[in-house]
């Protein structure tokens, strides 16, 4: 495969094929040549596909689910899709509450949304 070697403006965005993601520290880099694979990742007990480097949240908002549910009842979803507003809150290989539109998935994640 043809790896990438360019540069943002910003002055290194990326470098040497690799994408930073922001993400709970699972994973903090996605590399170009893997953003054509597909991966299986489990929603709420169902196993799906999505493309690798898909965040979390738009996994979620890909099966048509929402996040979370708040305290009075109502679903929440993705809001600024950059960590600060806390809707897209759900849970990750076991681990509650967790930021999803900051974390990318990974082969075989189980999350759990509600
Ligand atoms: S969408 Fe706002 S913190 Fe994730």
């Amino acid at each position: 495969m043809r790896e990438s070697t360019g540069t943002s403006s910003s002055g290194g965005l990326f470098r040497n094929g690799v994408v930073p993601i922001f993400t709970d520290g699972r994973s903090d880099v996605v590399r170009i040549d893997e953003l054509n694979q597909v991966i299986s990742i489990t929603l709420d007990g169902r196993t799906m596909t999505v493309a690798a480097g898909t965040t979390v949240a738009a996994a979620i908002l890909q099966a048509g689910a929402n996040s979370r549910t708040s305290v009075r009842g109502e679903p929440r979803q993705p809001l600024c899709g950059m960590g600060i507003c806390y809707e897209c809150r759900a849970q990750i290989d076991g681990r509650m509450h967790q930021r999803t539109c900051h974390i990318v998935c990974g082969p075989g994640m189980e999350i759990v949304t509600g």
